[in-house]
């Protein structure tokens, strides 16, 4: 994320409550700003801590593949974003907690300086555990620290903010790479055995209406967002209409049951290939059992509920099944339009959701200058956009215009997807 004009604008405690970022009632009295983003500050760090205590301090030292970062990582990682894009620079006296550290946890700030290779990671032993809890703590001091002390709170807050938000997309891939990590042990360790899957919104058996003509997506006044949903713009579109519903694990079965995996002509050629590469014969961390599908989940392994959306499929796989059901992946404008007119259900919090679009620049999109702007603007070749969110988002931490996105064959997040028909196929 970058620190665009608009992003990086001071907000007062009352809008910052809007976008989530909210302090504990009776802990941040919303005329004093000082306290409600020492709150908010700690309340983020928390929960990230609340995220890795299920965890072993082995646990959080595995890397189980190129694309996923061990725990501990992700703890350290955070907290140098604060070391280095705050306290360096706004806290004449602070002292790094181990200057080596800068080299082990920054992660593609090529601005910043040399860093550890991606997929070694994993081969950060030392610092332990126990260690990071201590840099964070060294950390949480210098940024408390500031936050009482500085002469201009206005300057700081952007960075505060950001800051934030970047370890609130952490706190999801926390649990996005030790699930994967978790998939690869045959003896199906649960993060938590009491997880469960959120409670479903009913589509209360709605079709979904037909959107279309000219609309505004992006970035909201008042609302923090990161700078890849600047600016907001005009689109149209084509008469569309999308599914209230998620695709189901069911309908995924039938898919399945129909050859979905093994014929060539419904997917992409990469796609295919990849199929073929892979061996994938289902969504990511499904096994079947003497007949019987079960999937690994952050409570362990668990039989396939036909009823709850599918979820860890790629974006090859999403095309694939939107070309076996006749129907369509929505562009992420369609998504953001029929978000807002409030037509689709479970838009947010169970999986994020595959649409047709490249993830690319929106019109008269800028990076800024400096390191910070190489937090979403350098990536945006070669990726497919994801909207909503998924349960392992923080629940503050959505909105309609934020854009995820991966590649096109990653399946280790909560990916699922819903279906878009033209006016060629719409009943009326
Ligand atoms: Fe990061």
């Amino acid at each position: 994320m970058t620190a665009t004009a608009a992003s990086m604008r001071v907000r007062g405690p009352a809008s910052s409550q809007a976008d989530g970022l909210t302090a504990e009632p009776g802990h941040a009295p919303a005329d004093d700003p000082r306290q409600f983003w020492l709150a908010a500050f700690r309340n983020v760090r928390a929960e990230t801590e609340r995220r890795a205590s299920f965890l072993s301090a082995e646990d959080q030292v595995v890397q189980s593949m190129p694309d996923a970062s061990p725990t501990k990582w992700h703890r350290a990682h955070v907290t140098w974003f604060f070391e280095e894009f705050l306290l360096r620079r706004f806290s004449p006296g602070y002292k790094p907690f181990d200057q080596r550290f800068a080299y082990l946890f920054n992660s593609y700030y090529v601005s910043a300086g040399p860093r550890q290779a991606r997929p070694q990671r994993g081969l950060i032993t030392r610092p332990g555990a126990a260690e990071v809890t201590a840099y964070r703590a060294h950390v949480d001091e210098g940024v408390a620290a500031l936050i009482a002390s500085t002469n201009d709170l206005a300057a700081i807050v952007p960075i505060i903010e950001i800051g934030l938000n970047h370890e609130q997309q952490h706190q999801e891939l926390l649990l996005t790479d030790i699930l994967h990590a978790f998939s690869l042990n045959a003896t199906d360790p649960a993060y938590d055995p009491q997880w469960q899957w959120p409670k479903r919104q009913s589509a209360n058996g709605n079709a979904g209406t037909v959107i279309g003509g000219i609309h505004r997506i992006g970035c909201e006044d008042g609302v923090f967002c990161f700078d890849n949903e600047h600016p907001a713009h005009q689109v149209l579109l084509q008469p569309v209409r999308l599914s209230p519903s998620l695709v189901t694990n069911g309908e995924w079965l039938d898919f399945l049951a129909d050859g979905g995996y093994t014929t060539p002509t419904l997917w992409l050629s990469d796609g295919y290939a990849t199929v073929e590469a892979q061996g994938w014969n289902a969504p990511g961390y499904w096994q079947n059992r003497d007949g019987a599908w079960f999937a690994m989940t952050l409570g362990g392994l668990r039989r396939v509920e036909p009823d709850l959306p599918v979820c860890h499929v790629s974006y090859y796989e999403a095309d694939a099944f939107a070309r076996w059901a006749g129907k369509h992946l929505p562009t992420e404008a369609e998504w953001e339009v029929a978000a807002r007119s409030g037509a689709l259900a479970d838009a947010f919090g169970m999986v994020w959701q595959w649409t047709r679009s490249a993830y690319s620049p929106y019109p008269g999109y800028c990076a800024a200058e400096g390191a910070l702007g190489e937090y979403n603007g350098k990536f945006m070749v070669n990726q497919m956009v994801l909207r909503g969110s998924s349960l392992a988002t923080p629940a503050n931490h959505a909105r309609p215009s934020y854009r995820n996105f991966f590649y096109p064959m990653a399946r280790w997040q909560f990916s699922g997807l819903r279906l878009a028909e033209y006016e060629s196929r719409v009943v009326q």
